[in-house]
């Protein structure tokens, strides 16, 4: 056989259940294995001796590390202008974020600075966060507007993350959020604003900067009645939903979101078990953002044993943001998701491949390394899988492939 790229002499963790994953085999892992990848796919996995005769056009000795799926970070918002230092330094001085947000300060302040920036500032302070992420084996990354708030601001957002992706060759998957705060202009007129941002979705949906819609279901955003408007619309127009939800309380949203068969619920930290089994019939992906739960100082945990017995999946995230997680490590998020929540190494990396692809609607060509999906592949320097969440501040990637093109390293 004939391979654009084969990547020989690794181990894999292919993620996948047909090579036993969830079954027998941990991480799905074969031993002296390899990747070939032929046309943006990849057309095998498997032993050296399985393999048989081949060539390629690039071979690449693995040196026996280990290949994962590409990571994917389901929840990011690393489009934003200013910077939110000052405010980490209220909080240290005993102010809390919600306190924050109500003067005016939280997401607002970011809603100023990123209306402020022109699409091209936008794009250069965007930048370094989106490399990154890609820097740490990310191929994959959504990324939310939300801070523009007005229907030439949010566009801009979208444009910018469309750019990032489309530049740097990585899938970008792009997440409309003007229910995300209530502007200023807005300020007790919460239903109007509602109204508003469900007619900048069909404007922004016609011009195909839309992948998925989300919200912020909380006491200090929009309530559940609002959001269900929104997600109306969505669902008129066909697009899936996602909602922060169950930040702060429970508000219902997790809910309210399994219920318009929503991807997924993130944040979750005060999930009720109604949403839970509601989450478990629909099938949507629990989002875990242990960085925003570190940074908040949050003392409840989401219920993870509760969701694992109730069979909902769960996806670790960075929720990259400059309020509640000043993140571009997907691997620190990692080891906090194992450390913080209890979850295990296998679980957070699943929480990173398979069940992130799930959480995006990608699980046919996503987040596992299975002849027939897209060949986004990650190699990386580690003795074991686990090493990815044991090690702090240790980037061990060698290599980064997405849609067969390597793109990293
Ligand atoms: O995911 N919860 C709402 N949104 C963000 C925070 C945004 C901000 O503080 O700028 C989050 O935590
Ligand atoms: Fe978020």
């Amino acid at each position: 056989m004939q391979f654009d790229t084969l990547i020989t002499n690794a181990n894999i963790a292919t993620m996948s259940e047909t090579f036993g994953y969830t079954k027998d085999t941990p991480y799905g892992a074969i031993h002296g294995g390899v990747v070939g990848i032929k046309d943006g796919k990849i057309a095998f996995v498997g032993t050296m001796d399985e393999l048989g005769t081949a060539t390629a056009d690039k071979i690449i000795d693995a040196k026996q590390g280990w290949l994962t799926p590409a990571l994917i970070d389901c929840h990011t918002h690393v489009v934003y202008g200013g910077n939110r230092s000052n405010e980490f330094e209220m909080r240290l001085n005993g102010v809390d974020y919600k306190d924050i947000a109500k003067q005016g300060g939280g997401i607002l302040s970011t809603v100023k600075a990123t209306r402020q920036a022109d699409f091209d500032e936008l794009y250069e302070l965007s930048l370094p966060r989106f490399k990154s992420l890609v820097s740490q084996g990310v191929g994959t990354i959504e990324i939310k507007s939300g801070y523009g708030l007005d229907l030439d601001n949010e566009r801009k957002m979208l444009k910018v993350a469309k750019k990032l992706g489309d530049d740097f060759g990585i899938t970008v998957k792009k997440t409309y959020l003007a229910l995300h705060a209530l502007p200023p202009e807005y300020q007790g007129r919460a239903d109007e604003y509602v109204k508003q941002a469900c007619e900048w979705l069909k404007v922004l949906h016609d011009e195909r900067l839309v992948d998925a819609v989300d919200a912020f279901c909380e006491s200090i955003a929009f309530d559940a009645h609002q959001v269900g408007r929104l997600f109306e619309v969505a669902k008129s127009l066909g697009l899936p939903v996602k909602l922060h939800a169950e930040q702060m309380s429970d508000m219902g949203g997790a809910g309210l979101v399994a219920e318009f068969d929503g991807l997924s619920a993130d944040h979750i930290e005060y999930l009720s078990t109604d949403s839970i089994v509601k989450m478990a019939k629909h099938g949507t992906v629990g989002v875990l953002l242990p960085t925003a739960f570190y940074v908040l100082k949050e003392t409840k945990l989401p219920p993870i044993d509760a969701m694992r017995q109730h069979g909902v999946k769960m996806a670790v995230s960075t929720d990259c943001n400059p309020g509640t997680s000043p993140s571009t490590s997907l691997l620190l998020a990692l080891n906090m998701a194992c450390t913080l929540f209890g979850l295990t190494p296998e679980e957070a990396l699943a929480g990173t491949t398979i069940h992130a692809s799930k959480a995006l609607g990608l699980q046919d060509t996503k987040g596992r390394l299975l002849v027939g999906m897209d060949a986004d592949v990650a190699l990386w320097q580690i003795d074991r899988p686990a090493d990815l969440s044991y090690l702090i501040g240790q980037n061990r990637l060698q290599g980064l492939w997405v849609a067969g093109r390597q793109v990293g390293r």
